[in-house]
């Protein structure tokens, strides 16, 4: 058979090229030239469809589609997939480079043959020697995985396939989608041609033998998955490891799942040996102070259907000559620029000339603007120098007008927070959808507006430094009645 050709396909027009060009010269558009194998994809076109058998079927006579599910026996990455790998799916794990992505694969590998099956992992990032040692480290190589999964160290495509076939493993790894290569194309590995191609092949793969395939794909600084983008839309799901580097907390999250829902987190934390599943994770994320300080409020947060408490903390500090510092680390810094100017028109906070800095704790990212209330409320503890109560939250989504708006799961939010031992919270009034629950154990304390919030939480009336120390004094006698609240 002749060598396939590839042409360099634009992604906005379809016209082809000979040759990659930055501007297609058909439409103008730039960079959207994507090497593409011309001749192979009309060859195999037919052949699929045969396969597939794609006569039409009345839809009751549809044989139910629940695949056998392969729970790995992972707690939390069992409760992302949403109960186990699916046979025959493909997977992508994505994550930025150093966050854990292979440690957590090859654990999953090492508990997918605990329950009997084989790993087939394909690593074109490391030697077989260094995925050894990270084995070794994790404390894999007494257990069954030393002889149950198999490492090739390969980035070649088709030979991997090649390997999987014959071998038919329960689970093929590859590590990582950037390092595979089709060698019918040209590209470089990691270009968005091979990375789309070699995908392609591997879910042929794993659709043809029912081997559950799981690619790994590293995440640009911009936080898409670098070529693999274009990938999203081939998987089945898309799991990713978010975290601080530095920090030891992971969370794994799914943003699409074609077997479970997307709604499901696991939190893991980075130790010595590896990967270990957080046992109580709802409170992972709070710092631990023996004294409520200036600067930290916890918000209850909901990501997808489980509550997290988090501590926002702030640090609010006087600006040099110029343009003042705004910086945020796991919330959106648009987000972080609109409550400091709400703060400042609606609630008598001004923090024009300060420099300031918002973080949560744990390296967590929340996305929803829940958390508004906890980032403002950190905002003006630090700028008065007066902490919120011991054993307080606040809840509560942030209008330009300085309103707050109800937020979802308030109560299952509450409930946690009860939990976890916190007696006081500030939420939303609720406008006209439904009253505040009762949760028992938590004193909630309605607001209507920002400024409202602000006065409960900090225990003095805005805006106005007041008498210092009298306002903290007085809102923590209010929260000293239930303790809690950090460890
Ligand atoms: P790794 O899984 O190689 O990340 P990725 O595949 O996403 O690039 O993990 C990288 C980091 O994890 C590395 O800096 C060392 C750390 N690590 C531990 O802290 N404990 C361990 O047991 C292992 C295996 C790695
Ligand atoms: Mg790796």
């Amino acid at each position: 058979m002749a060598r396939p050709q590839s042409r360099y396909v634009c992604q906005a027009c379809g016209a082809e090229h000979l040759r990659w060009e930055g501007q297609c010269r058909t439409c103008g558009e730039w960079n959207s030239l994507v090497e593409t194998i011309v001749s192979t994809e009309r060859e195999r076109r037919p052949a699929s469809s045969s396969r597939t058998g794609a006569a039409p079927v009345a839809l009751g006579a549809v044989p139910d589609g629940d695949s056998p599910r392969l729970p790995m026996g992972i707690g939390e990455l069992d409760r992302v997939l949403g109960g186990g790998l699916v046979a025959g799916s493909l997977v992508l794990v994505g994550g930025e480079p150093g966050i854990g992505k292979s440690t957590l694969l090859l654990q999953a590998a090492a508990a997918v043959v605990a329950r009997g099956g084989t790993v087939l992992y394909a690593s074109g990032e490391e030697s077989a020697a260094q995925v050894r040692l990270r084995a070794e480290r994790l404390g894999l190589l007494s257990g069954p995985a030393a002889t149950a999964i198999h490492v090739l160290a390969e980035r070649d495509v088709g030979r991997i396939v090649e390997a999987a076939r014959g071998a038919s493993p329960t689970v093929l790894v590859v590590d990582s989608i950037q390092t595979a290569t089709v060698d019918d194309l040209e590209g470089p590995a990691g270009s968005v041609g091979q990375v789309r191609e070699s995908a392609d092949r591997l879910k042929e793969l794993a659709k043809g033998e029912g081997i559950a395939v799981v690619l790994v794909g590293h995440v640009t600084k911009e936080g898409s998955l670098a070529g693999p983008k274009t990938l999203e839309h081939l998987v089945d799901a898309v799991l990713t490891l978010e975290g601080e580097r530095y920090a030891a907390l992971r969370l794994l999250r799914s943003t699409k799942n074609r077997f479970g829902s997307t709604d499901e987190v696991g939190v893991f934390e980075m130790g010595e040996h590896g990967l270990a599943e957080v046992a109580d994770p709802a409170r992972a994320f709070l710092a631990e102070h023996e004294e409520p300080a200036p600067g930290s409020v916890v918000a209850p947060t909901l990501e997808g259907t489980r509550p997290l408490l988090v501590e926002v903390q702030a640090l609010v500090a006087p600006g040099g000559y110029g343009t003042q510092r705004r910086t945020a680390s796991g919330i959106d810094p648009n987000r972080l620029a609109l409550l400091v100017a709400v703060l400042g028109r609606r609630a008598g906070v001004g923090l024009g000339t300060h420099d300031v800095y918002v973080s949560l704790a744990g390296g967590l990212r929340v996305e929803e603007p829940a958390i508004d209330l906890a980032i403002a409320a950190a905002l003006a503890s630090s700028l008065r120098d007066r902490p919120v109560a011991q054993g307080t939250v606040a809840i509560g989504e942030v209008g330009l007008l300085g309103e707050l708006r109800p937020v979802a799961g308030l109560e299952r939010r509450l409930r946690e927070a009860a939990r976890l031992g916190y007696s006081r919270a500030v939420v939303p009034r609720g406008g006209g959808r439904g009253s505040v629950p009762d949760v028992p154990g938590i004193d909630v304390v309605p607001a209507g507006g920002l400024r409202e919030a602000l006065e409960r939480l900090l225990g003095t009336d805005l805006p106005g430094s007041g008498a210092p120390g009298q306002g903290a004094r007085r809102s923590v006698a209010e929260g000293a009645g239930g303790h809690g609240g950090g460890r």
